[in-house]
């Protein structure tokens, strides 16, 4: 395995294996089970398997929470190695942006929701670092985890319409032991909190049972309450939107697949999490 952090390293070792299949696992590091999934389904479907490390400034509408952001390279690197990465890269801020992006991406009402709503800037910063990502490394496959349910789906919009010839594939959430989410955020949470955030899977999970008698509002109202009855929980939303607009619904016959997507304060941690209600589609 090598590390390297320009692009012109990177794009030179990968001119040499260019008829080999290059899979690719875009990330900010702090790596935890729900990456090494992604990279060892990489590993499985490609010859040459890419991750990038780099915790990118343009989708951190909060300062503090960019500032904040686990940097763990050097545990990272370990981790890939055991697991059989062939490359790291790790850029630096100036090799990613050796001048501000500018650039502007209309994703109609995908981003005006959820994350979107809550998060100003967020999805542009996203599509801007991960379609400069796709265009260094020209991968055949990109792996994301679902548990980032809207980035997916942006980043699956911004593949169509840019014609990006490479095949976006989703992964189902790792969860930990006790049901939360794995993600890197976790790390922050005092053991208290770690224990408590369980609870949001916990009342998720049980919506299920509650939503085959009980209405979308009803549904919400029992998940929320749920939730916000701990002692450090403080739900941001939750909201129950069609799987493929990722709009909100009021009735669950309006559409085929019904996910319920949510943001939780733990502490001062925000945690995503979400569950599929129905997919027949
Ligand atoms: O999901 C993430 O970790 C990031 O949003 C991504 C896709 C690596 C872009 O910075």
């Amino acid at each position: 395995m090598v590390v390297v952090s320009t692009i012109v390293d990177l794009q030179s070792r990968l001119d040499s294996i260019k008829k080999l299949s290059i899979g690719f696992v875009p990330t900010m590091g702090a790596l935890h089970q729900g990456h090494i999934s992604l990279v060892k389904k990489s590993i499985e479907e490609n010859d040459i398997t890419v991750v990038s490390i780099f915790v990118n400034p343009t989708q951190f509408n909060d300062k503090n929470d960019f500032q904040k952001y686990p940097r763990t390279l050097e545990q990272d690197a370990s981790l890939l190695e055991k697991v059989g990465v062939d490359i790291i890269f790790a850029p630096t801020e100036k090799e990613i942006y050796p001048e501000p992006d500018t650039r502007k991406f209309d994703f109609g009402m995908l981003d005006k929701v959820m994350e979107g709503k809550f998060r100003p800037g967020h999805f542009n910063g996203v599509a801007q670092v991960v379609s400069k990502l796709f265009d260094i490394v020209k991968p055949n496959k990109a792996y994301f985890g679902e548990k980032d349910f809207q980035q997916l789906a942006i980043i699956r919009t911004m593949v169509k319409q840019l014609n990006l010839p490479l095949e976006i594939v989703g992964m189902p959430i790792m969860r930990e032991q006790s049901g939360l989410a794995m993600s890197s955020r976790n790390e922050r949470l005092t053991a208290e909190e770690r224990a408590e955030a369980a609870i949001i899977y916990k009342q998720l999970s049980e919506s299920l049972k509650y939503s085959s008698d009980h209405n979308i509002e009803e549904t919400i109202k029992y998940v929320t309450e749920g939730i916000n009855d701990a002692k450090h929980l403080e739900v941001e939303y939750f909201d129950i939107v069609d799987g493929n607009t990722l709009q909100p619904i009021t009735d669950w016959n309006s559409t085929d697949y019904i996910v319920g997507c949510i943001a939780v304060f733990c502490g001062n941690v925000r945690l995503i999490d979400n569950i599929t209600y129905k997919r027949t589609n």
